[in-house]
């Protein structure tokens, strides 16, 4: 059965170049949506779109809210739902004290599947209809997460976690067991649905020599898949990794040796590069992941998103949460933590960059665009509905907003899972069924 949906509908064409660059975006104040089979079949004013229609086609009245792409986040780990808000500890002590335990627990399929489905709850609360996702070392974790986001028809990138050092007991597996591992789950997920697997090395400094290659051998023989890992998020973490490699030039250079940069690399964080990394990264078109809450909360450094951007070898860039070192789902709390970021290092990033980032952006530095990020007709029906006037406060704020710009700047500063009045996922409304539990 199609699904005519009637609200205010904004979806960017191009990645904007200036703060009022109204021709990187497509807004219809009286628009209409048309979804069939969980796609996206007709985008344009009201009107036109319901002569497309058939007649007594069902009609979704979301005016005066508006409409974008669902949000995408783009590294998150959902074994660790259960300590976001940790306390005093930077990144290394942070993963001995907290993450490590928590993680711990996932060797349970039981626990793995109750957390999946609530951890996917909350994404789907917040707005967020994809995500690229860290499961733990157990390959049980994984069958849970994929199991839970297949049942949703929900486009998912995620992998096993694969560690063989510099972790406790029941948290580590072998070089040949995460091969093994990851060769039969992405035998079993990968392309079923909507779900993507990706290679998931955790870090360098969690991997031995063996298991690097190990990582090696599983791009070298599925070069389509996506990689994701953590690079270059705080000092000590730096100097570790490199001094367990020391042969590299670099920490980059530790994943270049071992064939683990490319267009569908994704690395967390990327706070301190030099040079040479950016280069090297900006060459291979690998992914720089922008994690602000994370940042500022574990105080690992502040990522410079312009300097990246505007470097004559510029990178890609995607953003994300990093839950649950990121301190929230929503990637509009996010993106308000960036626009901090940014500010503290001199600049500011305008809202319609930022709504672009996490819609059409982060679709592009996954390379989903054609499935997801947009509104446009063909791609899957993905959507959050959102509400400027939400709480009080935003409402009395909302009486001075003149422009869509600014409306979505206060989305961004004060919003969060209550300006998400729905969130549909390939066609299906899947915020208003969870209930408040
Ligand atoms: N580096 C290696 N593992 C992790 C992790 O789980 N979170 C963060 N923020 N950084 C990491
Ligand atoms: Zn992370």
């Amino acid at each position: 059965m199609p699904t005519l949906i009637r609200a205010r509908l904004l979806s960017f064409v191009s990645e904007p170049q200036a703060a009022d660059d109204h021709d990187s975006y497509r807004y219809e104040e009286d628009g209409g949506l048309l979804i069939e089979d969980g796609a996206i079949k007709a985008f344009g004013a009201f009107a036109d779109v319901q002569r497309q229609a058939e007649d007594g086609v069902a009609v979704v009245d979301h005016r005066p809210h508006l409409v974008l792409p669902g949000f995408i986040d783009s590294h998150a780990h959902f074994p660790q739902a259960q300590i976001i808000g940790s306390f005093g500890e930077e990144l290394l002590d942070w993963l001995n004290t907290y993450t490590f335990p928590a993680e711990l627990e996932f060797s349970d399929e039981a626990h793995a599947r109750r957390v999946a489905k609530l951890f996917l709850d909350e994404l789907f609360r917040h707005g967020t209809t994809t995500a690229a996702l860290y499961c733990s070392v157990h390959p049980q974790s994984a069958e849970a997460l994929f199991s839970e986001a297949e049942r949703r028809n929900m486009c998912v990138i995620a992998g096993k976690v694969m560690m063989d050092r510099n972790a406790p007991d029941g948290l580590r597996d072998t070089a040949q067991q995460g091969y093994d591992e990851t060769k039969a789950l992405i035998a079993r997920w990968h392309g079923k649905g909507r779900l993507h697997y990706a290679i998931t090395p955790r870090f360098a400094i969690t991997s031995t020599y063996e298991q690097m290659e190990a990582s090696k051998a599983l791009a070298g023989e599925c070069p389509d898949l996506h990689i994701q890992t953590h690079l270059s998020e705080n000092r000590a973490e730096i100097e570790f990794a490199c001094s367990l490699f020391p042969e590299a030039k670099d920490y980059t250079d530790i994943y270049e040796r071992y064939g683990l940069v490319g267009p569908k690399s994704l690395f967390g964080h990327c706070i301190h590069l030099t040079d040479r990394e950016a280069d090297a990264l900006s060459d291979a078109g690998a992914v720089a992941v922008f994690c602000p809450t994370s940042n500022f909360f574990l105080g690992s450094g502040l990522f410079n998103y312009f300097r990246y951007k505007r470097r004559p070898k510029s990178l890609r860039i995607a953003s994300a949460t990093d839950v649950g070192a990121g301190t929230n789902y929503s990637m509009l709390r996010t993106m308000d933590e960036g626009y901090k970021m940014i500010a503290l290092q001199g600049e500011k990033i305008p809202p319609l960059l930022s709504f672009w980032q996490i819609t059409r952006g982060n679709a592009q530095a996954l390379g989903l665009e054609t499935r997801i990020g947009t509104l446009e007709p063909g791609t899957d029906a993905d959507l959050v509905v959102l509400d400027a006037h939400a709480t009080p406060a935003m409402r009395l704020r909302m009486e001075k907003a003149e422009t869509l710009a600014e409306e979505l700047f206060i989305l961004q500063t004060m919003g969060d899972d209550r300006s998400v009045v729905e969130t549909y996922v390939a066609g299906k409304p899947v915020k208003s069924s969870l209930g408040h539990g």
